[in-house]
């Protein structure tokens, strides 16, 4: 059984990639240092497979701890590495943490992968990258243009040095651009935990409407879009997570065209802000009444992705639709209201 390393593993995409991959016949372990998560959805993992899945407390920062993981386990055929920051309006605020802390963790990760032999290694990339392209839909082919934030530079750089590595041969890579990633596991147990209050749209949504912030905002409607809000490629978690296990499986059966493929992850459709809105108001049967507010700095107007090359050479098929990332993430949303458990937890890392 191939063993597979997961960074952030108790996050919101690792935790969906690793039930994928063990339900695809891979072992996994995970590091985590928990510093923006809990264990909870390592306990939601084992509910669905029945794998107890061990987490390695480990701050990727420090070279020393990470390279005994690896010491532990020389057995390890591939790496999906999602431990990183990711809140645009925070790098903003802080950009030397966001350096520090994806890069230097990216640096160790890649040191390691190299001493201990590691056949292949994915990471987790961002839509972000592209900045705000100028046709649409992006190919993996359209122009890197300036980061919009510190944490799209992180991403940016993160995929350059991958690519330089990759030329040595010694580790096969892949490049996974996400584009806005949403929902939840049909099971509803896991899915995402943001800390504090959400600046993603989905879970400031489901927030909203079960009462736990108490309003929310349309960032901005004068936009040149068909409603005046902006377009993104929103894209279920479990479709995400998926492409992760055949990314893996692509570069086991050495199906990869060169040591550093790259590949868009969304549906290829553009929906605004309104009209997911609109979505959840229809599966959830509730009326929003947001506000509507000033544009958000740093947000791009529109962003959808051609999903063509994922289809076709990662055999990649999507089987959530709008209304299904809305009705799984109201799902999850309204489980967690009466679970005690999280907040206690959550609490514990906010203070
Ligand atoms: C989507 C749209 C907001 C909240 C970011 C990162 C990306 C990825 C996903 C990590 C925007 C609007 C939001 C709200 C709103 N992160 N919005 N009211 O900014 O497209 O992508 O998160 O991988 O890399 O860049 O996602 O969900 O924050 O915003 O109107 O309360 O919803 O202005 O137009 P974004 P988002």
């Amino acid at each position: 059984m191939a063993k597979i390393l997961v960074t952030g593993g108790c996050g919101y995409i690792g935790a969906h990639t690793i039930v994928d991959l063990i339900e695809n016949g891979f072992d996994v372990i995970s590091i985590d240092d928990n510093s923006r998560s809990t264990p909870y959805l390592l306990e939601g993992i084992e509910k669905i497979t029945g794998k107890k899945v061990k987490n390695y407390k480990v701050n990727l920062c420090n070279f020393d701890e990470t390279q005994a993981v690896f010491a532990e386990h020389p057995d390890i055929t591939g790496i999906i590495h999602f431990a990183a920051y990711k809140a645009v309006g925070e790098s903003v605020e802080k950009p030397m943490l966001y350096f520090e802390n994806n890069i230097f963790s990216l640096i160790n990760l890649l040191k390691c992968t190299s001493e201990f032999k590691v056949p292949y290694f994915v990471f987790s990339s961002s839509c972000t990258v592209y900045g705000s392209p100028d046709a649409m839909p992006v190919t993996e082919q359209s122009p890197i243009k300036p980061a919009e934030s510190p944490y799209g530079l992180t991403k940016q750089m993160g995929e350059q040095f991958i690519e330089e590595i990759a030329k040595l041969g010694e580790t096969k890579c892949i490049l996974l651009r996400y584009f806005n990633p949403v929902g939840a596991h049909p099971s509803t147990l896991i899915g995402e935990l943001p800390l504090g209050k959400p600046a993603n749209l989905v879970p400031a949504i489901t927030q909203f409407a079960i009462g736990k912030i108490a309003n929310m905002q349309v960032h901005g409607t004068d936009y040149p879009t068909k409603d005046g809000s902006c377009v993104r490629d929103y894209i279920h978690v479990c479709d995400i997570s998926h492409a992760h296990t055949l990314a893996v499986q692509y570069l086991m059966e050495s199906r990869n065209k060169s040591n550093c493929d790259v590949f868009n992850l969304g549906t290829g459709n553009g929906v605004t802000v309104f009209e997911a809105i609109e979505a959840f108001e229809r599966v959830s049967g509730i009326k929003l009444n947001y506000g509507k507010g000033p544009r958000r700095p740093g947000d791009v107007v529109a962003i959808y992705a051609n999903n063509s090359k994922a289809i076709t050479e990662l055999k990649w098929e999507i089987k959530y639709n709008l209304d299904a990332m809305m009705k799984t993430a109201w799902d999850w949303e309204l489980r967690l209201k009466n679970d005690e458990t999280i907040f206690a937890q959550q609490n514990a890392v906010l203070n």
